[in-house]
C-alpha cells in the first residue's frame, strides 16, 4: 500500500483546474450510451470510478472511445438499447456507478451481476432495490441487500411514483433512469432537494423532464418515458468536491492565494463554499457563467483566520461529500464547530463520521461525536496548529485520504496516510497539482 505523508508547507500559490466532476462524468457516459448517435464529452474525469462506468457501458454494448485527455466519444444505442453483458460489471469503489446502472438496467430485459471492492460491497443497496423492484426488476443480493448482486431487468418496466425515504441523488437518479424505458410518467418526490445533474442532463439529451417545487422546499420530478434521446456535447466542469480540498488547504496554510478555474457551482452542490465562508474563509467567486446547463465559476481563495460556527443539517445534501475536509477546516478554526444531520456519512465509501473522528483524535484534535453529529474544538489562530504526527488509515476512502493530507499541510508534525491509492478514484493527480501549488508531500521512497 503506497503511503503518503503531508508536511507543514509554505504558502500555496497558483492557478489550477482540478479534474472533471465525478457525478457529471458518470452521467455523461451513461446517458451517452442510451442516446442515439454520438456524444462528445470534454473534461471527463479520468479516475477509477469513471473508468468502471466506461467499462460497464462497453460491456452493455456502447462503443466508447478516448480521443485525448478528458476528450471522449460515446456511440449510443438509444433508449432501451442496452445489450446483455457477458461479464460481471465490476463497479470498483463507486456507489454512484453501481446504483445508477442498476436503475438503467432495471428498464431492460437483460441481467447483470454487479461486483465491487470491499468498501462498495459493504454499502447498502436496498435503497435502490426497493424502488427498482416496483419497476419490475428482480434482485439476488448478498446478505443485507449488498454486492455481489445479480439484477434481472423488467420485461415490461412499470412507470412508478416514488417518494425518497433518504435524501439521495443516487436513488433519485436510479428511479429516473429506470423510467427512461417505461411507458408513461415516472415520478420522484424528494422532500429535500439533492444534486440535480440527472434532471439537467436528461433534459440536455432531449428528455421531457418537469421539475415542480413543492411547498416546504421539496421537489416533484416527472419524466416522460421512452423519449428519443439524441447524442450531445457535454462539457464537464471541474469537480467542486475535489476543489474543496484545495479550498481548505489554501484557507489553513498561512499566506496562501490560489485560484481554481471552471469549478462547477450547481447550487445543490455548492454548500461547501457557504460553510467555509461561515467559518470565515476568504473565497471570491469570479467570472460566473452557465455551461451545458450547469453553473460554473472560478474561485479565488486566500488563507484566513477561521472561527467555529454551527453548520445546519439542512445544508447536508449540498455538501454531503465535503464533510471530511470541512472537519479539517474546523480543526484549524478558532473555537467549536458543530455539524448536524450527518447520518448519511455513515454509509459512504467508509463510515466517514467515525473514521474522521478517530483520525482527528489521533492527530491531537478534540472531537465529540454522536450518531448523526460531530463537534470539533479547533486549535485556532494563525500561530497555533493541530499537533499532527499520526498515521491514519484511509479505509478505501479517497476523501478520508485527501482530508488528512490537507490537514498535514498545516499541522506541527507530518501526517501520514497508510494507503493513498484510493485517491485515484476521484482525483488522480491530487499529489502533482497540490505540489505544483507548493504542498510538501513525501513517500517512503523519498
Ligand atoms: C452522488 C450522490 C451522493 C454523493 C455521491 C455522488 C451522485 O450520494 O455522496 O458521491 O452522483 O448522485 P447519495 O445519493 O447517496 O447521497
Amino acid at each position: 500500500m503506497p503511503t503518503l505523508t503531508a508536511h507543514k508547507s509554505a504558502p500555496l500559490q497558483g492557478r489550477i483546474r482540478v479534474p472533471g466532476d465525478k457525478s457529471i462524468s458518470h452521467r455523461a457516459l451513461m446517458l451517452g450510451a442510451v442516446a442515439l448517435g454520438q456524444t462528445r464529452v470534454s473534461g471527463l474525469l479520468e479516475g477509477e470510478d469513471v473508468h468502471a462506468t466506461a467499462a460497464a457501458m462497453r460491456a452493455l454494448g456502447a462503443r466508447i472511445e478516448r480521443l485525448d485527455t478528458g476528450e471522449w466519444r460515446v456511440h449510443g444505442l438509444g433508449v432501451g438499447g442496452l445489450l446483455q453483458p457477458h461479464e460481471n460489471l465490476d463497479m470498483g469503489n463507486s456507489g454512484t456507478a453501481a446504483r445508477l446502472l442498476m436503475g438503467l438496467i432495471a428498464g431492460h430485459d437483460i441481467h447483470a451481476t454487479f461486483t465491487g471492492d470491499a468498501s462498495l460491497s459493504s454499502r447498502p443497496m436496498m435503497r435502490v432495490i426497493t424502488p427498482l423492484s416496483q419497476v419490475g426488476a428482480t434482485f439476488d443480493a448478498a446478505e443485507g441487500g449488498r454486492l455481489p448482486l445479480t439484477e434481472t431487468g423488467a420485461k415490461d418496466p412499470m412507470p412508478i411514483e416514488y417518494e425518497l425515504p433518504v435524501a439521495s441523488a443516487q436513488v433519485k437518479s436510479a428511479v429516473l433512469l429506470a423510467g427512461l424505458n417505461a411507458p408513461g410518467e415516472t415520478v420522484v418526490i424528494e422532500p429535500t432537494p439533492t444534486r440535480d445533474h440527472s434532471e439537467k442532463m436528461l433534459a440536455h439529451f432531449g428528455a421531457d423532464v418537469h421539475v415542480q417545487e413543492l411547498p416546504g422546499g421539496g421537489r416533484r420530478i416527472t419524466l416522460k418515458g421512452r423519449p428519443e434521446l439524441t447524442g450531445r456535447d457535454v462539457i464537464v466542469p471541474a469537480d467542486i468536491s475535489s476543489a474543496a480540498f484545495v479550498l481548505v488547504a489554501a484557507s489553513i496554510a498561512p499566506g496562501s492565494d490560489v485560484t481554481l478555474t471552471d469549478v462547477g457551482l450547481n447550487p445543490l452542490r455548492a454548500g461547501v463554499v457557504e460553510t467555509l465562508r461561515d467559518l470565515g474563509a476568504d473565497i471570491e467567486i469570479l467570472n460566473p457563467r452557465v455551461e451545458a446547463g450547469e453553473d460554473i465559476a472560478d474561485l479565488r481563495v486566500k488563507a484566513a483566520n477561521l472561527r467555529g460556527c454551527t453548520v445546519p443539517a439542512a445544508r447536508a445534501p449540498a455538501q454531503i461529500d465535503e464533510y471530511p475536509v470541512l472537519f479539517v477546516a474546523a480543526a484549524c478554526a478558532h473555537g467549536i464547530t458543530r455539524f448536524e444531520g450527518l447520518e448519511e456519512l455513515r454509509v459512504k465509501e467508509s463510515d466517514r463520521l467515525g473514521v474522521m473522528a478517530e483520525g482527528l483524535r489521533a492527530c491531537g484534535v478534540q472531537v465529540k461525536d454522536g450518531p448523526d453529529w460531530l463537534e470539533v474544538t479547533g486549535v485556532g489562530g494563525t500561530d497555533t496548529c493541530v499537533p499532527g504526527g499520526a498515521t491514519v488509515a484511509s479505509r478505501l476512502d479517497h476523501r478520508i485520504a485527501m482530508s488528512f493530507l490537507v490537514l498535514g499541510l498545516a499541522s506541527d508534525a507530518p501526517i501520514t496516510v497508510n494507503d493513498a491509492s484510493p485517491i485515484d478514484t476521484s482525483f488522480p493527480d491530487f499529489r502533482g497539482l497540490m505540489q505544483g501549488l507548493g504542498a510538501h508531500f513525501t513517500t517512503e521512497k523519498d
